[in-house]
């Protein structure tokens, strides 16, 4: 059976790759967030092939062993992993409270890493792994200090399994927008007028991006960033000392 997993589906980009993969070869699509009846909704609007809703919170372990027991049951062929879930807080660290910061290194790191481990051994050759990043991976951004590292370690986690996999030829990808209008900036306290980044940059459709980077990942590409003004960003981050960008850039 070729399934796709997508975290973070009941919501913004992740309903997009949902969105997407009814376009695939496969049998079944596996969709997992928090909120069961949001994925029941999408799933019944949007689903032309079978699918599995998979309400978890992916930050608590013992969920994830209910999701390698419910793998290790079923045996599919994983041919798209999106580990898409993922959130940010905007704001000096030293207002914010350590266990949200936590949690977020719990969901954009830790569980990441761990589905991701979870889920190799069901994979094969020509599977994609699709992990959201963010530009925030190319220069750490201030007031985002925790965000912008986690989203920097999906950058390097993504190059350095993409090369120990290339052998099995399956292909890792990161897909880095800026902004986007979706769920993202109210869980993350923007808002009009607290960033002027998020005011000014210019802003990342989630369809476009998802149907451009899974195109992206299919072709075997490191990195997708969807918009010019992005991709001159990140050539310039990697030109340009990250202290000098740091300071042009208010978040
Ligand atoms: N929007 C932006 O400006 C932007 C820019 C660059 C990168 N990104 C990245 O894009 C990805 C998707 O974000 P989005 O913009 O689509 O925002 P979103 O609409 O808020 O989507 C976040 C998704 O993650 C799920 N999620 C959150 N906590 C979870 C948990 N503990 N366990 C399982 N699922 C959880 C949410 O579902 P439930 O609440 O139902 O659990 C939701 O489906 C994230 O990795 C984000 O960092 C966003």
């Amino acid at each position: 059976m070729n399934i796709a997993i997508i975290t973070g589906a009941s919501s913004g980009i992740g309903v997009e790759f949902y969105k997407e993969m009814q376009n695939e070869s496969l049998d079944e699509v596996w969709v997992i967030a928090r909120r069961e009846q949001q994925l029941n909704e999408i799933c019944k609007a949007h689903g032309k092939i079978g699918y599995r809703v998979i309400p978890l919170d992916i930050t608590a372990p013992e969920n994830l062993a209910y999701l390698s027991n419910l793998l290790s049951e079923v045996k599919p062929c994983i041919k798209f992993l999106f580990n898409n879930a993922g959130f940010g807080l905007h704001g000096d660290l030293i207002d914010s409270d350590y266990i949200s910061q936590g949690k977020m290194v719990d969901l954009n790191v830790r569980a990441l890493t761990e589905i991701t481990t979870i889920s190799l051994k069901y994979m094969d050759k020509g599977s994609c792994i699709i992990n959201t990043c963010s530009i925030a991976s190319f220069v750490p951004n201030a007031r985002m200090s925790v965000y912008s590292a986690t989203k920097a370690y999906v950058m390097s986690f993504t190059r350095s399994l993409r090369y120990e996999l290339r052998k099995r030829k399956i292909n890792v990808t990161a897909i880095c927008p800026g902004p986007m209008a979706t769920e993202f900036l109210e869980v993350a306290g923007i808002d009009k007028g607290t960033s002027g980044a998020f005011d000014k940059l210019p802003y990342c459709n989630p369809h476009k991006t998802a149907v451009r980077g899974i195109k992206a990942a299919k072709r075997g590409r490191c990195v997708y960033t969807p918009r010019g003004f992005y991709k001159f960003y990140r050539v310039l981050a990697k030109l340009l000392p990250h202290s000098f960008l740091m300071g042009a850039s208010k978040t």
